[in-house]
């Protein structure tokens, strides 16, 4: 601005100059002498701009480099601001806190602490924009943008995603609540507890457990627990659902449940048609308390759904879930770090996904095997293994297969693809005399 402000008064002083020194006077006629072609003139005042202007652009970049809050704090270990970490979908923002808390689209934020935000995409280019607290930033598939997120007064701050990014785009805003740091600590504290709560006003506790069943039933998880949708857990603690196309009441998710469509167009949650008796039971689940989440607050122990009465497991497996083992990984999880149990007898329903670049299968094979050469996978129970276990699914497919664990003893749940258990994709499955399913595993990376 100051150099600005130099060369305005310097640009103007001449013009005023001019027009007083060589205005017309009375008795002149015609027009003044024409000068032309004064080389080291036209020289001097071509290059001192263009030298001007190069070294105002290099000080531009150098400043907004090192203005980006990302780099800040790449570059400065002194500085210690929280991360947290907003990923934009098609079309909700998932939340990631260092604590390991996961919400969507209701952010949290303590009063008075500056935070970086870590912007990204899963799919296309969203945008985050929460006006009031920070600016504009664009969220890149394949890039991280930083800004700093900051609230100095408490309350509810509206957002939304500012570019258009398919059907859904307009349903895609983010609240922000700006609390008390004692209130926001509360907040996470209450996030990560596990155990299911009462069930919301005018439902009963058997309606939630027929949601439960319901829930794995539909295999609800194989989206909502591996961030194809939102994770669900603590859904009730949030102040809207679908984006924010309608404020997060019981009645609102019994709608939501009966069609998803008719409240946000282009939703890519099916129309499940459920019947009015199953979408409240679903209700009475998803708005109890920190549901939907079983005992154990390892991200592991979402993976399987127990249905008691008909004695099913519903498993939900991801080949490639996160980055964990470059890829080779079942649900997070490989050489051996998760363990399934399910008690002999049990159906087991395996919900497959792919979710790698390459192909993988899934086998439940002989504990021995592992040990053993590629090829020698043969299923340990009938019908226990994805379908072409050898060649593997094609990336980004779902298959469904059904076993019965009918012998008890220590197995291998493994991707019979050449090589991958050689690269660690390979868990434990165990076939217990009695005793209740699950699934143990380290807090997975998140
Ligand atoms: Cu995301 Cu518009």
């Amino acid at each position: 601005m100051l150099l600005g402000l130099l060369i305005s008064v310097g640009i103007v002083g001449v013009m005023i100059y001019a027009l007083i020194r060589f205005r017309a006077r009375p008795g002149q006629e015609g027009e003044p002498p024409q000068t032309f072609g004064i080389t080291r003139l036209e020289i001097a005042w071509t290059a001192t701009p263009f030298v001007l202007v190069t070294l105002l652009f290099f000080v531009s970049v150098s400043a907004m480099q090192h203005s980006s809050p990302g780099q800040i704090a790449l570059n400065d270990g002194a500085r210690t601001e929280p991360r947290i970490t907003i990923i934009g979908h098609q079309w909700w923002w998932e939340i990631r806190y260092p604590s390991g808390v996961v919400t969507a689209n209701v952010l949290h934020l303590p009063v008075g602490q500056r935070w970086v935000a870590a912007i990204k995409s899963d799919d296309v280019i969203h945008d985050f924009w929460e006006p009031q607290l920070g600016p504009k930033i664009q969220a890149v598939p394949g890039q991280t943008n930083y800004i700093w997120l900051e609230a100095d007064r408490p309350g509810l701050y509206h957002g939304d995603c500012a570019e258009f990014c398919g059907a859904g785009h307009a349903w895609m805003l983010v609240d922000v609540v700006a609390e008390p740091m004692a209130k926001f600590k509360a907040w996470e504290q209450q996030q990560m507890t596990s155990s299911l709560g009462s069930p919301p006003a005018g439902f009963t506790a058997s309606e939630a457990t027929q949601g439960a069943a319901l829930f794995g039933q539909y295999s609800c998880g194989s989206c909502h627990f591996t961030n194809i949708g939102p994770l669900l857990t603590h859904v009730s603690s949030r102040s809207i659902l679908a984006g924010g196309a309608i404020s997060n009441t019981p009645a609102h998710m019994e709608q939501w449940l009966l069609n998803p469509d008719a409240i946000k167009p282009g939703v890519h949650m099916p129309n499940f048609q459920l019947s009015e008796l199953q979408a409240r039971d679903l209700t009475a689940y998803l708005e109890s308390a920190s549901a939907p989440q079983s005992a154990s607050h390892s991200v592991a122990s979402h993976w399987l759904v127990w249905n008691a009465k008909s004695q099913t497991a519903t498993l939900t497996l991801v080949a490639g879930y996160n980055s964990a083992l470059s890829g080779f990984n079942f649900d997070g999880y490989g050489k051996g770090g998760m363990v399934i149990s399910v008690p002999v007898g049990a159906h087991v329903t395996v919900v497959f996904t792919n979710k790698a670049s390459l192909p993988h299968s899934a086998v439940f094979t002989a504990y021995s095997n592992v040990q053993a050469a590629s090829g020698g996978f043969a299923p340990a129970f009938q019908g226990a293994s994805s379908p072409n276990p050898v060649s593997g699914t094609t990336p980004g497919q779902k298959q469904q297969f059904t076993f019965v664990a009918t012998k008890a003893g220590k197995y291998a749940l493994v991707c019979a693809v050449p090589g991958h258990v050689q690269a660690g994709m390979w868990d434990v499955f165990m076939v217990t005399k009695g005793g209740k399913p699950s699934v143990k595993g380290g807090k997975a990376s998140l």
